[in-house]
């Protein structure tokens, strides 16, 4: 069922204005999205401010270079809130305080725009709940698998099947790791390389025990399955266990060893899960190495489909940010049914 929601380039009065865009956080990605959209230069979008702790560090590095003059830098959230951007794109990270100036957002008229895979998993329902009731759009395509358009492409074209099994790779940093492992490379070492070259989540724990996956595999059974599940109830255990010696078994058994995130429906119940597993070495998973992600979407009734692509690294969750704004800008529906609780087991 398609939601009418505003759209925004109508609201816009005079003919030549265009839509505004505020972007929260200048980190990795924010800072590729801001690189995007100055070389791009779609002519519906104008980045008018930017937000961040510390801004001043942030206006003066490199990385602000292609960043127009005309841009409002700040670290008061008011300022933002308080203007008349019409789309607030979200890279900041995490639950709390972001969760609060998102609400703040949509109830102030703007649309969101957000890479937030905690905030989406814990209070996703709400948060949309929210913008419908605004008219307004919050949309999070960013949220799973970085550049890989896993959920526009569930949402959009997958949702005619029945979803009864996901299964993948959702973290770049882990399989980063795994993937350099198995070519004999040491846990330590590449995980600092994962950290340097901005994969990892700022609390790399995230990454190496799952929680990011799990928050990932929750977001896409809610949308493949249409199944609530709550994150700390999926069963999530870390690669930092992992050691060289266990590639050297798993090749004896014609294997690899990947952090696979898989959820299965069986009737009411969801079998979710995150672990470092053994994967075949002629499984296409296998051959997924650095930040590649995959995900095997299985329907009842159009077999399997599988996304793949970078699924971390500024460039690529750059691509799927601007996608979902330009999408926002145009005034995108998204398809949406009604969600079911469903109980995972442990
Ligand atoms: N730390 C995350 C990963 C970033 O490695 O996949 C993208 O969500």
């Amino acid at each position: 069922m398609a939601t009418k929601k505003k759209h925004i380039s109508e609201n816009k009065k005079k003919k030549d204005s265009k839509v505004k865009v505020a972007l929260l956080g200048f980190g990795t990605v924010g800072s590729s999205v801001a690189r995007i959209l100055a070389t791009s230069k779609f002519p519906s979008i104008e980045l008018t401010h930017i937000f961040n702790r510390n801004v001043e560090r942030k206006r003066t590095s490199e990385a602000a270079r292609t960043v127009a003059s005309s841009v409002v830098w700040t670290d008061s959230i008011d300022v933002i809130l308080r203007s008349d951007v019409d789309i607030v794109v979200e890279l900041m990270g995490g639950l709390n305080p972001v969760e609060g100036w998102i609400r703040k957002a949509l109830t102030a008229g703007k649309s969101v725009v957000t890479a937030n895979k905690q905030l989406i998993a814990y209070r996703g329902p709400g948060l949309v709940k929210l913008a419908a009731q605004h008219k307004v759009h919050l949309v999070h395509g960013a949220a799973v698998a970085g550049g890989v358009p896993v959920i526009p492409g569930m949402l959009q074209g997958l949702c005619g099947d029945q979803v009864t099994k996901l299964s993948g790779i959702v973290n770049g940093t882990c399989n980063y790791i795994l993937s350099r492992m198995e070519a004999g490379a040491d846990y330590a070492t590449v995980l600092a390389d994962a950290q340097q070259l901005g994969y990892a989540e700022s609390d790399p724990s995230a990454d190496v025990d799952g929680f990011d996956a799990r928050a990932k595999l929750c977001i896409l059974s809610r949308i493949a399955m249409h199944a609530e599940l709550d994150p700390d109830a999926v069963a999530t255990q870390t690669i930092s266990t992992v050691e060289a010696i266990d590639f050297t078994y798993a090749k004896e058994l014609n294997c690899t060893i990947r952090q696979v995130s898989r959820a299965e429906l069986d009737g009411k119940l969801v079998h979710a899960r995150v672990a470092p597993m053994l994967v075949p070495l002629a499984s296409p998973m296998a051959w997924s190495h650095g930040t590649q992600n995959m995900v095997v979407v299985s329907g009842r009734f159009g077999g399997d489909v599988v996304f793949s692509g970078h699924g971390a690294g500024g460039e690529p969750t750059a691509v799927a940010v601007v996608s979902d704004l330009l999408a926002v800008a145009q005034g995108c529906n998204t398809v949406e049914l009604p969600i079911k609780k469903a109980r995972g087991d442990r």
